[in-house]
């Protein structure tokens, strides 16, 4: 059974060892999703909650809002993605002379793992209309990374300064459109 001081103490273990050990803890981990979802709660609002931080390793909880995006971004640090609740589709980018462009995608469902190099370029899309939840586990700081990162604005693919603080809304105003049209739907009448 899934145990979150167990499964922080296992990354920390794995961090020194490189992608690879970290990507089987991951695994074993999202390998029991409902033993995921009754530790850390039946997720009730999208967001990005740490789990564990340092300046070698960063858990995070990720709720996706039902139907919500997110830019291209890259992390300066490796990744690894793990989906325990929904699904998450993940579109690759690649750098041109001037922008980016689509390079590739991989869709996760529960279950699954993804090991991203620390040049990976990618956008996130929750495609189903509940929840997604993941675990990602980053080998540095996500939240203070050592080299600037950057995201690329999702329509014209121009390339930004990281913004945290934008991200963060960005996950608020998803569930809040949400519940605005769930709450619609549920006064139509049948
Ligand atoms: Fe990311």
């Amino acid at each position: 059974m899934f145990d979150k001081a167990y499964f922080i103490q296992d990354c920390i273990d794995a961090i020194a060892e490189g992608q690879g050990a970290v990507r089987d803890v991951v695994a074993k981990a999202v390998a029991d999703g409902a033993g995921i979802l009754s530790e850390l709660g039946e997720p009730e609002h999208a967001g990005v909650t740490p789990l564990y931080r340092s300046d070698e390793l960063t858990i995070i909880n990720f709720v996706w809002a039902p139907c919500m995006s997110l830019m291209p971004h890259n992390h300066q640090m490796f990744s690894v993605v793990g989906i325990y609740a929904g699904r998450e589709d993940n579109v690759f980018w690649r750098r041109t002379e001037t922008s980016i462009e689509a390079a590739g995608a991989r869709s996760l469902g529960v279950g699954e793992v993804a090991t991203l190099g620390r040049e990976i370029i990618h956008s996130v899309l929750n495609p189903i209309g509940k929840m997604t939840c993941a675990i990602h586990v980053y080998g540095g700081d996500f939240f203070q990374p050592a080299a600037p990162r950057s995201q690329w604005d999702p329509e014209s693919l121009r390339e930004q300064p990281w913004d945290i603080g934008h991200v963060k809304s960005l996950f608020r105003d998803a569930e809040a459109r949400f519940n605005a049209v769930a709450s619609r739907s549920d006064q139509v009448p049948v």
